[in-house]
């Protein structure tokens, strides 16, 4: 367990609905948000805020330099340099805004080949297969062969393959599942490396220049930080001579009706006014995760990963995915046996107070291949699942298991 007791700065927690103290098992899709964060961002709303970059007033400039201190420290926390930071606001953003720009400025070209896996978030898949339909590249996937959805090295060793752009996600947000991205650029030394790091920015530090990451993407709701916002790392090498975006104001150096030139880095891709909260709120969320320590949030994770499998293992007729090992991280997929996930789902948050979230996940191509994989005769294209963050407890844990066997019992399976 974490050494701070932090638990009060999330007052959601200390909620009771119908009876039932809330157990937020749902920091997968998005986490709570700590007091100390808000109440920051609120005063910075109240007291600094103005537009940036723009007018030479002391609003003005004390919300630039609050906006550029946030830039700062998510570059030291990436280990890159700070005009290598840019914010966007999500993930989902972040990686289109780089599959646009690599084809906009013909890196991306026919006959290249993009390799990413069937175990993607929607996110950093729907962009590579719609755009390689209108611009002609190629996409090979990487199936996830081992237990229930999960990747294994081998096979991308196996991959007999030049690709341009290697793009996978460095978490799954289905199985948990934890990407060594080590090994899969020492696989690819010479191809562009995408990481979304939609779900293991939350719960690990990450140094983009060890790891030779070409573009990292995160989302900061995921990071007990406002939504809406998010960052996108790329190699300054890449991103000076990449085709922005968005075209518009604050990007722009020289506009005439003969042509544009385009502001230096990281300006060039940020194009209109930015979510300036946002930014400043990613940075107080930062701070806070960074006083916990970000090697005692992974560990937190890891301790209630292992003990949830461990307590899934004894229950007859539930199916758990992804690896069942130390790559098995935060997030928690499951099937009981006949039963609908959206049955589990709300009857947990019925009667047990537990949120989990039930679904697709945004990865319909992992879904077929669990299909195909399950044991669950009415697997039915979806999973329960649940996900832990920093507020979570082993009780959360002992609360949605016995959740699942009243749930068996009311079911008789
Ligand atoms: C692995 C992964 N990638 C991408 C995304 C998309 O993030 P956002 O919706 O914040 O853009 C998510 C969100 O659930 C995710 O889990």
């Amino acid at each position: 367990m974490l050494s701070k007791n932090i638990l009060s700065d999330f007052p959601a927690l200390s909620r009771t609905i119908k009876g039932n103290r809330i157990v937020y098992l749902d920091s997968a899709a998005s986490t709570l948000k700590p007091k100390p964060v808000i109440d920051k961002l609120s005063k910075f709303y109240l007291e600094n805020y103005a537009n940036v970059h723009r007018a030479v007033h002391t609003l003005a400039s004390e919300s630039t330099q609050m906006l550029e201190f946030s830039r700062k420290n998510f570059a030291n926390f990436l280990n890159s340099s700070e005009h290598e930071i840019i914010f966007t606001s999500g993930t989902t953003m972040s990686i289109n805004l780089i599959v646009e720009s690599l084809v906009r400025s013909k890196m991306l070209n026919e006959n290249d080949i993009v390799l990413t896996t069937l175990v993607e978030h929607h996110a950093n898949f729907v962009p590579w297969v719609r755009l390689s339909k209108l611009h002609g590249f190629r996409v090979e996937f990487v199936e996830p062969s081992l237990r229930f959805g999960t990747l294994a090295i081998d096979d991308f060793l196996k991959k007999d393959i030049n690709p341009k752009v290697v793009a996978i996600t460095g978490h799954s947000n289905v199985t948990g599942q934890l990407i060594d991205i080590e090994k899969i650029r020492n696989i690819f030394p010479n191809s562009i490396l995408i990481v979304d790091g939609a779900q293991l920015i939350p719960h690990q530090r990450i140094d983009v220049k060890s790891l030779d990451i070409d573009f990292l993407c995160f989302s900061v709701h995921k990071m007990l930080g406002p939504s809406g916002i998010g960052v996108l790392y790329g190699k300054s090498q890449y991103l000076e001579t990449l085709e922005p975006f968005l075209y518009g104001g604050e990007m722009i150096d020289k506009v005439s009706v003969e042509d544009v030139t385009f502001n230096v880095l990281p300006y060039k891709f940020e194009a209109g006014t930015p979510n300036i909260g946002g930014i400043v709120g990613a940075n107080y969320a930062l701070e806070y995760l960074n006083n916990i320590g970000y090697d005692e949030v992974k560990k937190h994770i890891l301790d209630l990963t292992k003990y949830a499998i461990e307590k899934f293992r004894n229950i007859e007729n539930v199916e758990v995915y992804g690896p069942l090992d130390e790559s098995h991280c935060g997030i928690l997929s499951f099937n009981i046996n006949g039963i609908h996930p959206h049955d589990v789902a709300h009857l947990l948050d019925e009667k047990f107070g537990v949120a989990i979230r039930s679904g697709h996940h945004c990865a319909q191509p992992l879904m077929n291949v669990l299909k195909s994989q399950s044991r669950l005769s009415q697997f039915p294209n979806s999973t329960c699942r649940a996900s832990f963050y920093i507020y979570n407890t082993y009780e959360d844990i002992n609360i949605l298991i016995e959740g699942i066997k009243r749930i068996k019992e009311w079911f008789d399976v």
